[in-house]
């Protein structure tokens, strides 16, 4: 994301985010001063991304503690307005971890939250560009000398992180060597996030993009027209096991079929190790309208039900290789998460 324009930020005055929910039409801002706020922005997708959900955990602390200064809460009131912010989203690991990193600085008053909450901010940025680099050679090395048709779903750009993003880190990496010749981006239900969002910032870089159904993914794959695929992730099991946006699946059975590369780039911090495999993840369930209306009206039948899950579990056997920012681990080859020693991964 170029400077003009930052997903999340904090001013003083409270977190300004970028409004997700009116992009690519309108750049608009919203100052979060109170906790109720910041919840409903979470959940209606204002802030999105695991990284970002993870430095929103981290400065909604610090809201929590000057709200509960402004209004005379007792700590009772401020515990139960974090626990609040922890649990508005339940999948993307980062955003209780965000919260729970910052919590032993509580004691410490408003500016000992606010300083570690900007460091999580500065370590994903930094993250993020170590990812990108990580997986651009990774990618490289495998795929050989031509220009690379590339495939992402959802967004795990500069928008879901603090900037420059883990998979269209990559994808903005391999660009900056005049590798990329086209990507693929799937639209993502429910609220459009590649369409709107990762095509946005791609055209924003220069990166040439068509934007596809979710639906259309797989047989883009099978037909041969992606070289690598290159997806973030909410929660990263220990075994590899890697929850993303609901469709993330139906493109890792693809590129295994076709026999090419899944790779998922996310930072450590989305790796949950007390999460032995995918079955402890927890998957969001999202309101049943946004699958039965289009624009805000009704395009089910008035019996229909909806089933609107946010993510899906691709199994570890499916992702080649996990990017992070210390390196790659190549997954369904057998080198899982859990092996991870003395801080860096196998590169
Ligand atoms: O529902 P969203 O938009 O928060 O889902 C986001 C994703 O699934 C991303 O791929 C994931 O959080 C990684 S973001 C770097």
């Amino acid at each position: 994301m170029s400077d003009d324009v930052r997903t999340i930020e904090w001013t003083g005055d409270g977190l300004r985010l970028l409004d997700q929910t009116v992009l690519p039409h309108r750049v608009e801002y919203l100052t979060v001063r109170d906790v109720d706020v910041l919840v409903d922005a979470i959940r209606r997708l204002v802030v999105r991304g695991a990284p970002a959900l993870g430095v929103a955990g981290g400065f909604g602390v610090a809201i929590a503690v000057r709200q509960a200064a402004r209004d005379g809460w007792d700590g009772a009131r401020r515990d139960a307005a974090i626990a609040r912010v922890r649990e508005a989203r339940p999948t993307a690991v980062n955003l209780a971890a965000g919260v729970d990193r910052v919590l032993p600085f509580v004691p410490a008053g408003e500016d000992a939250v606010v300083a570690e909450a900007q460091a999580i901010l500065d370590e994903d940025v930094r993250g993020n560009h170590a990812i990108g680099a990580f997986g651009a050679d990774w990618i490289l090395d495998r795929v050989g000398d031509r220009p690379l048709r590339v495939l992402t779903h959802c967004n795990a750009g500069a928008l879901a992180t603090a900037g420059w993003g883990t998979a269209l880190g990559v994808v903005r990496e391999l660009h900056g060597r005049g590798r990329v010749e086209l990507v693929y981006a799937d639209e993502t239900r429910p609220l459009l996030q590649g369409a709107r969002l990762t095509a946005w910032e791609l055209d924003r870089a220069g990166i040439p993009c068509v934007v596809q159904t979710d639906a259309a993914a797989p047989s883009t794959i099978l037909r041969g027209f992606v070289d690598v695929a290159v997806i973030g992730a909410d929660r990263v099991a220990a075994n590899g096991d890697t929850a993303n946006k609901i469709g993330s699946v139906g493109v890792a059975l693809a590129c295994a079929a076709a026999g090419i590369p899944l790779v998922v780039a996310a930072p450590w911090s989305t790796v949950d190790p007390s999460v032995p495999d995918g079955n402890g993840v927890p998957i969001e369930e999202r309101p049943a309208e946004e699958v039965l209306t289009w624009s805000g009206a009704r395009t089910a039948p008035a019996g229909a039900r909806g089933f609107n899950p946010a993510f899906d579990v691709t199994p570890a056997r499916l992702v080649t290789a996990l990017v992070t920012e210390t390196g790659v681990l190549e997954v369904s080859a057998g080198t899982t998460p859990s092996m991870r020693r003395g801080g860096s991964a196998v590169s």
